[in-house]
């Protein structure tokens, strides 16, 4: 964690519990860190990871383009300034609005299966996206480019799909693959990579390969980088790529406030977030790094648990802790991806707010509001 404590505890006061808290300086160093490992690829957030709005200002300021896969993201995308070249339209079921939000935006397209060539708008630029039939090292919910997965096109279809672009009389620009997130074994990407390049005989020289995104947090960029590159070369492509989590996970921490204690045979430290404010751990098992901002000799294991009437609403187990006392304040780390992003208003509960570290950055003020805590009349404002 890279913001300091007392600075955790000003924010906590601040803005009210649960709150998610952003580190500038780490959003900015892994930005930095990706375009040194991979060089002049064209970068596209996959903003499903984390699309608040000051987030996105600061990636498209810093040129970065956007990955959507809803109307919403696309919205956003349009809100913070993107157009054209620095938009993809993703997604395996994109609707009519997003055909036409697309089209609108001059944005290209990630082809998901054949028919889609009918259902683009006329004179589109499109990619093909392929699914290397691959078991790769990640949670399965988590895994994307598996034989029988719902994403992609096989790779004996995808030239048929290209020519079928072209033939239609949109721009065939190349090929796409993203084969899962959090992905441990940087050489999931390296049999990937090699599974498009096969194509290259029968799709002959293509503009882009577009090699997704994935990468877990301590993933070897460059090396992946590499491999990413040598499949771009052989077709005399340039290459794109899509990361979502390795751009804001490590910048993201939800803080949470110890409500009590309870003993049941297991030992569970009670806290005011739980799974409507982060799912990852409930929906992949994903294990996030637990801090507490109280001293003391460490007691037992505990369990985090939240305030749901759900048995699974667990946000960490067996983590060991000092004495847990009612008021005090536990971080947890890597929470900027999918954390506030899959939040949700389940029981009525109110979203929480959001803030931005930027030591200096305002007249010596070190936070900046950047999403204000919902109200319940918030959560029902749609209601008839
Ligand atoms: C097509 C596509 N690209 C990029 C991403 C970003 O993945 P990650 O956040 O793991 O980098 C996703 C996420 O699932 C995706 O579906």
């Amino acid at each position: 964690m890279t913001i300091p404590p007392a600075a955790l505890q000003t924010a906590a006061e601040r803005f009210g519990t649960p709150l998610y808290v952003y580190d500038a300086a780490e959003l900015d160093a892994a930005l930095l860190r990706v375009r040194a490992a991979f060089g002049a690829a064209r970068v596209y957030y996959a903003m499903k990871a984390n699309p608040n709005l000051t987030l996105l200002r600061r990636l498209h300021a810093a040129g970065v383009g956007f990955e959507c896969v809803s109307p919403g993201e696309l919205a956003r995308a349009e809100v913070v300034g993107a157009s054209g070249a620095q938009i993809l339209v993703n997604g395996p079921a994109k609707s009519d609005a997003e055909y036409a939000a697309g089209a609108r935006l001059g944005a290209t397209f990630i082809v998901d299966r054949e028919e889609e060539v009918a259902l683009l708008p006329p004179q589109s630029q499109a990619l093909v996206r392929v699914n290397p039939a691959l078991a790769v090292s990640t949670h399965d919910h988590l895994a994307t480019g598996a034989a029988g997965s719902k994403f992609g096109i096989t790779l004996q279809q995808a030239p048929r799909v290209l020519e079928a672009l072209r033939a239609a009389g949109h721009t065939a620009l190349g090929l796409h693959v993203h084969i899962g997130s959090a992905i441990r074994d940087a050489h999931d990407f390296t049999a990937a990579f090699g599974r498009l390049s096969e194509l290259r005989e029968e799709t002959g020289p293509l503009a882009v390969l577009d090699a997704g995104g994935g990468w877990g947090l301590d993933a070897d960029l460059h090396g992946i980088a590499r491999e990413a590159w040598a499949a771009a070369t052989a077709f005399g492509a340039e290459l794109w790529v899509e990361p979502g989590r390795y751009l804001v996970a490590r910048a993201g921490t939800l803080l949470t406030r110890v409500v009590g204690t309870k003993r049941t045979g297991r030992n569970f430290c009670l806290v005011d977030a739980g799974m409507t404010e982060l799912l990852r751990p409930m929906l992949y098992g994903a294990a996030h790094p637990v801090t507490p901002l109280w001293d003391g000799p460490e007691t037992a294991d505990w369990d985090i648990a939240g305030p749901a009437c759900e048995s699974g609403d667990l946000l960490a187990r067996d983590i060991s802790l000092p004495q847990p006392r009612r008021g005090e304040l536990l971080a947890i780390g890597e929470a900027g991806a999918y954390g506030a992003a899959m939040s949700s208003t389940y029981l009525t509960r109110s979203r929480p707010a959001e803030a931005l570290y930027e030591p200096g950055r305002h007249s010596g003020a070190d936070w900046t509001p950047i999403r204000r805590r919902e109200t319940p009349q918030d959560v029902w404002a749609a209601e008839i």
